[in-house]
């Protein structure tokens, strides 16, 4: 099954919709006027999303007010499997693509126990509810990071063929569970398929990773934290072309294979904070602040830090004719651009009030 899956999908269940990644990919199905290379969805979405520091549901209110047939968001945990399986039951749900997790590697190594609920026991359930409501299942995507690799050297990149050697308890949680959805496709033929993407940046990513973080903290003229020597080395991949890649695979790839997505851009972090400190400089002059370059901090590295990320994405440029389309300075002007223009959404996200928005309109769970 392939080409016209898109429209073969009514109620596409998509967790992990009020996050980063997920959110985008929401906005990108559901936005008319994309490029012409995308394929029709013409389904429902079911957003399953707990709700965690990481998730914002009002991401995606224009989206519910603008699609009320084609949109509806279910405050659940994947961890929950009573109030997925009333999910799959009420929307007779026929498709997955599964992106909740905890998803920060510092986190991870202060606070392991959620990653491996969520991303291990979590994926689990998901897979068991598959399994559960096979004959009805059309398509299976579990959505995966190249960090269960593990580290590179100067030379060489992560093929799908690649060894996993995950360093991180979050890297760990993911190989697990990228370990799990194969099983799941050989023992039960679920039609499966799962992809490994490098560093992803853009709009609506929570200010903890690099990117965002340090936007934010040079506009406001706080210090700006590089790890170690700051020479460790990312593929950044614009989440748009992130989402492009997902949706590909949903309509063109095959069950049972796996696709590695990145950028083909490998940057030193040094560089990276370096670039975004001169853009703003140019963009948002502040002369009280002086040099962004100057509010560059070398601290303590992370613990187990991997030194070398670089994606080899022949496959799916091969397979399924997918190319990354926003070079890293045109990506990275579009981000810098969101977070300037949504300086609401950065003020709800970092003063917390976003925790009792969210308990005032779904509940505490
Ligand atoms: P994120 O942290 O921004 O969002 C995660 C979302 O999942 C949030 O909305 C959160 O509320 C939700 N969630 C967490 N635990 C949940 C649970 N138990 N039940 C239901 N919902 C839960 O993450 P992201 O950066 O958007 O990443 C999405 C996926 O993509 C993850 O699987 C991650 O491993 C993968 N990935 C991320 C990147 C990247 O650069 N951000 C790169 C490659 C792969
Ligand atoms: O490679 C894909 C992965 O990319 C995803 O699976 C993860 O979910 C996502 O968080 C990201 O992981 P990283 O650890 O690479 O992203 P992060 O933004 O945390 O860090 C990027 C690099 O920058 C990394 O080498 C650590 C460094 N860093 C990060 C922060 C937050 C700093 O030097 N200073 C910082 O303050």
């Amino acid at each position: 099954m392939s080409g016209d899956t898109g429209t073969l999908m009514k109620n596409l269940l998509i967790t992990g919709g009020c996050g980063f990644i997920g959110t985008n990919f929401i906005r990108y199905l559901l936005s008319p006027g994309e490029s012409g290379d995308k394929p029709a969805f013409t389904g429902r979405i079911v957003n399953v999303d707990k709700l965690t520091y990481a998730g914002n549901p009002d991401n995606l209110s224009d989206i519910e007010a603008r699609h009320p047939d084609r949109y509806r968001f279910v405050h659940a945990d994947i961890c929950d499997v009573s109030a997925l399986e009333k999910a799959f039951d009420d929307f007779a749900i026929d498709a997955v693509c599964h992106f909740a997790a905890e998803s920060h590697v510092d986190r991870s190594i202060v606070a392991p126990d959620a990653f491996v609920q969520t991303n291990l026991l979590g994926t689990f359930n998901l897979l068991e509810l598959a399994r559960k409501y096979q004959k009805r299942i059309k398509w299976f995507h579990h959505i995966s990071t190249d960090e269960v690799f593990g580290s590179l050297g100067e030379q060489g990149f992560f093929t799908e063929t690649t060894p996993y050697d995950p360093s991180s308890p979050y890297s760990a949680s993911k190989a697990g569970s990228d370990h799990l959805v194969r099983a799941y496709r050989r023992t039960y033929d679920l039609p499966m398929t799962l992809s490994n993407c490098s560093n992803n940046y853009g709009p609506y990513q929570f200010p903890e990773k690099l990117i965002p973080l340090m936007i934010l903290n040079a506009l406001s003229g706080e210090p700006l934290p590089v790890y170690g020597d700051g020479k460790n080395v990312r593929d950044w991949l614009y989440v748009e072309d992130h989402c492009r890649a997902i949706w590909r695979i949903m309509t063109a790839g095959k069950f049972g294979e796996t696709y590695n997505v990145g950028g083909r851009c490998e940057m030193q972090n040094i560089d990276v904070v370096e670039k975004m400190c001169d853009i703003l400089e140019r963009r948002v002059p502040d002369k009280k602040i002086g040099s962004r370059r100057k509010l560059i901090s070398f601290v303590k590295d992370r613990p187990g830090h991997d030194r070398r990320y670089a994606i080899d994405c022949t496959k799916i440029e091969r397979e399924l004719n997918w190319r990354p389309q926003e070079s890293f300075d045109t990506g990275l002007e579009k981000t810098i651009d969101w977070y300037l223009r949504n300086s609401d959404w950065v003020k709800r996200v970092q003063s917390g009030q976003y925790r009792q928005w969210m308990a005032q309109q779904y509940g505490e769970r």
